[in-house]
């Protein structure tokens, strides 16, 4: 583009790359001691969020050390209904607020180098994700800039889904 400035160079002079989008923000994080979770605890965490980091592994308490004092650990087994009310109250009780809850508690279940390595080949992108590329989502769906977005379905699947179509 000659002489003018493209959108793209124009938003980031608006919005420094460097600001963090989560600032004031509280987020509940299940299945957060490992894998996806816990990549969205440490970006939500890089973002200024502070976060209750849930697991059921017992490995909770050292995943939010790393993560410094933003990341508060909490153990709860999410199948329990009980456990899930405690595990609200616990983030009202620290930090006096939730403003997302992100819920990704779960078992992968046994998949075999080659069916990872099938599934990879029927994306777009001919991977699999880094759970970062979760959690980036996640952190953008749970800030201020996605103020105008709601109950969507968002894909992040390399083009996955689209390939079906
Ligand atoms: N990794 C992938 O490619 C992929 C793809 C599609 C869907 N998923 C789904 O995303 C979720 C997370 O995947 P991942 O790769 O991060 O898994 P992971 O096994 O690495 O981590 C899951 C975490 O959830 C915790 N957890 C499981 N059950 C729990 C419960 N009842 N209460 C509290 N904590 C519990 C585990 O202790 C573990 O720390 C899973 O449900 C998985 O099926 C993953």
């Amino acid at each position: 583009m000659a002489g003018g400035t493209s959108r793209l160079q124009a938003s980031r002079t608006m919005v420094p790359m460097t600001t963090p989008i989560l600032n004031g923000k509280v987020a509940v994080i299940t299945g957060a001691a490992q894998g996806i979770g816990y990549a969205c605890a440490r970006v939500f965490v890089r973002e200024g969020a502070k976060v209750l980091l849930v697991d059921f592994s017992g490995a909770e308490d050292e995943a939010a050390a790393t993560l410094g004092p933003a990341a508060v650990p909490h153990h709860a087994d999410v199948s329990r209904e009980d456990e899930i009310e405690a595990m609200f109250a616990a983030a009202l009780d620290k930090f006096g607020r939730v403003d997302a809850a992100i819920h990704v508690a779960g078992t992968q279940g046994g998949r075999s180098p080659e069916i990872l390595r099938y599934m990879s080949a029927k994306a777009a992108l001919q991977r699999a994700a880094l759970p970062e590329e979760q959690a980036e989502v996640a952190a953008f769906l749970a800030s201020d800039r996605a103020s105008f977005v709601t109950a969507t379905v968002i894909p992040v699947d390399g083009g996955w889904s689209a390939r079906l179509a």
